[in-house]
């Protein structure tokens, strides 16, 4: 059994907020976001919350793929940045699409969210539990970002992307190999935190404000170039396949510099890496499924070409991912 990318949607929140527009809010300049990260603007909310982005990705990939939403079996949305605690994301996407046969439940693995979660589906599905999958990253980060905080409120945007996953007896098709791993004990270079314990029964009593996002920039930056070709090879060489062999690698969007380290340590030209990060910024979750969603629209996948996707996030978490388009 194989699993087969039917149907792909993406959404992203009206409003575009240009680095000139940043240059209003913190201390920084165009020139410094766009040499730095590779990015020139970015769409934010105005109240769409993430469950309504990513029910309308996702219903753009329910029509790409020609089903109704009765026929969905299971909804994941990867997220780490809900408007609700309880209930979770994908119940809401649910609600909002009518998809009353689905089990839905959410995955938070920052930006690694949409590979896991593919990952997460295409094994359910191989195992014969259920025959097809909504699988959605879904981000607005504006409101977990610090808007005083330069070094992080620049990079980062609001969106969501979807991908309908089928079973198939199609040889030769959807995900061939993966590779996953965590750094639990390094998670804190990248963090935001909740709301504290306080309960009648703790000696703190005033409960503080959940926190906003705080990142040492240059940690992530080297785990990412060191840790994102190791995880593209090792799901290769599990694939049999050579860098060679890749169309297409679609990778976690955060930073033009990053991705051009992976490309040289692959030796890989950059144009067999896709990009629109320059438009829509870090949407951790969302940014692999809205690149995804963009080129498969672009016309830019044909049947058989060989594409890898790769992240790298909070956790800290990374992966990587061979699937062949059908
Ligand atoms: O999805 C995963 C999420 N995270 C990432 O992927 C982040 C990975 N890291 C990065 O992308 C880069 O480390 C950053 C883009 C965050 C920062 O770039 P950098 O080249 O590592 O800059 P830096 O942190 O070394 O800062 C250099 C200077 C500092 O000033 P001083 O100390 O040299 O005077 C910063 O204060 O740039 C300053 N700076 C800024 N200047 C203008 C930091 N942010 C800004 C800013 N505008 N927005």
């Amino acid at each position: 059994m194989n699993t087969k990318i039917t149907g792909t949607g993406s959404f992203l929140p009206e409003k575009i907020v240009t680095n000139f527009d940043m240059e209003k809010l913190v201390d920084t300049q165009d020139a410094w976001i766009r040499e730095r990260t590779g990015i020139a603007s970015r769409h934010i909310s105005t109240g769409e919350t993430v469950s309504s982005i990513a029910a309308k990705a996702a219903k753009e990939a329910l029509l790409m793929a020609g089903k109704q939403p009765g026929e969905v079996e299971m909804i994941i949305v990867a997220t780490c940045s809900p408007e609700m605690l309880l209930p979770c994301c994908a119940c809401q996407v649910q609600s909002i699409l009518g998809c009353s046969n689905a089990v839905a439940f959410d995955l938070n693995a920052a930006c690694s969210g949409f590979l896991f979660a593919l990952n997460a589906a295409t094994a359910y599905i191989k195992t014969g539990l259920y025959k097809n999958a909504l699988v959605i990253g879904a981000e607005v980060l504006s409101k977990i970002v610090d808007w005083t905080d330069r070094s992080t409120c620049v990079l980062f945007g609001d969106g969501a992307g979807a991908a309908f996953l089928e079973a198939t007896e199609e040889e030769n098709i959807g995900m061939l190999s993966l590779s996953q791993g965590s750094d639990g004990a390094r998670g804190m270079v990248l963090a935001c935190e909740d709301r504290d314990v306080v309960n009648p029964f703790t000696e703190k009593k005033e409960q503080i404000l959940p926190g906003y996002v705080t990142m040492n920039g240059q940690e992530v930056y080297k785990f990412a170039v060191r840790q994102v070709p190791a995880s593209i090879l090792d799901a290769l060489n599990k694939a049999n396949l050579t860098v060679e062999e890749i169309d297409h690698f679609v990778l976690h969007q955060a930073n033009i510099r990053i991705i051009e380290a992976v490309a040289k340590r692959l030796k890989v030209p950059m144009d067999k890496f896709p990009t629109n990060l320059e438009r829509v910024g870090n949407m951790s979750s969302a940014t692999i499924p809205v690149l995804l969603d963009e080129i498969n629209r672009a016309g830019k996948l044909k049947k058989g070409d060989k594409l890898v996707m790769s992240g790298f996030g909070a956790g800290l978490t990374y992966g990587a991912g061979v699937y062949i388009w059908g």
